[in-house]
């Protein structure tokens, strides 16, 4: 049987000062998702599975990138808009931010902010845990309440992280790319609802822009992004003991005007079969993936907006855009939102 998510839920607090909420993911779920990705006409895997240890590591190492222009440009944004955003909110805030890896960004703002609390969430626990620890070391004014969460799914927070202080979402990087335009609607819907009346939300857009500069930015000269789209293969074999071998794929990644999107692909460089099954249970799922030469399984999304197009689609989440702020180009936007 499956438990729901807020049946695997609990709490604990076995780090002095910090607290922590456990919904992370468990090797079924995994399991079940990985099959129905790759059963599918067009093979996909969902994004977020490039972030075990390993792919934290790599992400981080793909925003040092020349090519990889968002994070620099974001961090630029922060540092040049934090006091202003400080201005608008008031004196008691709660900081949630969806996604937050190493929890890097956030110290740009925390002097400016001073949160009562940050919540940081990630789905991988470890990297999140030593992440926060990290971060208490640095602040340590700073009340810490971290929550392992699949932010793909909706999120039930404790009852203990409902407070009557002004809640600020932070979503930076532009992850909310990953989502189809519809799903970050319905995304932001949810946001919106914990976030409740008085909320802000503080999130990071890449912008439409000329196809070369996008592309490069996803195909870097060191093959860092490769080795991060490869790295889906090897979490998943460690989680499911799969035997994908990553020598047998190549990476891809283009950029779709028509859909403003990149791609990112796994295609594989020969005929081929993966066989998944549930190494737990005698009658578990099973299942065996072929592969054409040159077929592929499809990684990532990653939308860009337009400063109009993000505006809709926020407006139709039950937000109202306060602030739009970005480089001198319009390669990158950090939006703030106010909940209507
Ligand atoms: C973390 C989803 C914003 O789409 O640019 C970077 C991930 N993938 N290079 C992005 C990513 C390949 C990144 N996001």
């Amino acid at each position: 049987m499956k438990l729901n998510p807020q049946q695997k839920s609990i709490t604990n607090s076995t780090r002095r000062g910090l607290r922590f909420f456990d919904n992370q993911p468990v090797a079924q779920d995994i399991l079940t998702e990985v099959i129905a990705g790759l059963s599918r006409p067009q093979k996909v895997l969902p994004a977020k599975y490039f972030y075990d240890e390993q792919g934290s590591k790599l992400f981080e190492a793909i925003t040092k990138l020349p090519e990889y222009y968002p994070t620099r440009i974001e961090i630029n944004l922060l540092r040049q808009h934090r006091e202003a955003i400080a201005k608008l909110l008031k004196e008691d805030v709660w900081l949630l931010e969806y996604g937050s890896g190493a929890s890097l960004k956030i110290r740009l703002l925390l002097q400016a902010i001073k949160p009562n609390c940050y919540v940081p969430m990630d789905i991988s626990k470890d990297f999140l845990l030593a992440s926060a620890e990290s971060l208490m070391e640095d602040y340590p004014w700073l009340n810490v309440y971290a929550a392992c969460v699949d932010y793909s799914q909706p999120i039930r927070l404790p009852a203990d992280m409902i407070t009557s202080a002004q809640k600020l979402g932070f979503f930076p990087g532009s992850s909310i790319g990953n989502f189809s335009p519809q799903e970050a609607q319905v995304f932001l819907q949810g946001v919106r609802n914990t976030l409740g009346k008085d909320g802000a939300m503080l999130i990071g857009i890449d912008l439409q822009k000329d196809k070369q500069v996008l592309e490069a930015a996803y195909n870097d000269c060191q093959n860092v992004t490769a080795a991060f789209n490869f790295n889906i293969l090897h979490h998943i074999n460690r989680v499911l003991g799969t035997q994908f071998n990553v020598d047998y794929f190549e990476h891809k990644a283009i950029y779709s005007e028509e859909k403003s999107r990149i791609e990112m692909h796994l295609v594989s460089t020969m005929d081929q079969i993966v066989r998944i099954s549930d190494s737990n249970t005698a009658d578990g799922e099973s299942k065996n993936i072929t592969f054409k030469t040159g077929e592929s399984i499809h990684t990532e999304n990653s939308y860009k907006y337009s400063k109009k197009g993000f505006t809709d689609l926020v407006e139709g989440a039950g937000f109202e855009v306060r602030e739009c702020w970005s480089d001198d180009k319009d390669y990158f936007a950090m939006f703030y939102l106010h909940c209507c």
